[in-house]
């Protein structure tokens, strides 16, 4: 069975509460139960992990790369200037799926550059909650 893991970023444990009006009212643990239902769904078995410390984002990625199969990353701020975070998934050579529920291109001009962007498969962003289980369906379509 395929393996997937989601990782979340800084300041997403707080989704559902932290600024509702950009991010939707879903907290973390509602997105992840429909993502885990999602995958089990489509036969796929789904980890989830969130840290706002960038090294703990880095060694749960390398940790990934001898018991998963596909990423699943909203990278949160980080994703706008980690290069360590980008370099992690360069090293592990996995596919990843970069995640943003907001439209990152839409928003302040320093969401619009994605560092790690570069690194992955693909990246959905603008559609809330949505974003991840959009990102399960092409993970999926990754795996066959
Ligand atoms: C985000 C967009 C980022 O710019 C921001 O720093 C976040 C959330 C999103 O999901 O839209 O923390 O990744």
């Amino acid at each position: 069975m395929k393996h997937v893991l989601l990782i979340h970023g800084p300041n997403l444990n707080l989704t559902g509460v932290r600024e509702p009006g950009i991010y939707g009212r879903n907290t973390l643990a509602a997105i992840n139960a429909e993502v885990v239902q999602k995958c089990e769904k489509l036969g796929m078995k789904c980890s989830v992990f969130q840290s706002n410390s960038e090294g703990a984002l880095i060694d749960r990625i390398h940790a990934a790369m001898d018991e998963c199969d596909a990423i699943i990353m909203n990278a949160g701020a980080y994703t706008h200037y980690s290069y360590a975070i980008r370099d992690a998934i360069a090293a592990v050579r996995l596919p990843c799926v970069e995640v943003h529920m907001s439209n990152v291109h839409a928003r302040e001009e320093f969401r619009h550059q994605s560092v790690i962007a570069p690194v992955c498969a693909g990246v959905i962003a603008g559609f809330g909650k949505d974003s991840y289980l959009l990102a399960v369906d092409a993970v999926k379509a990754m795996m066959v």
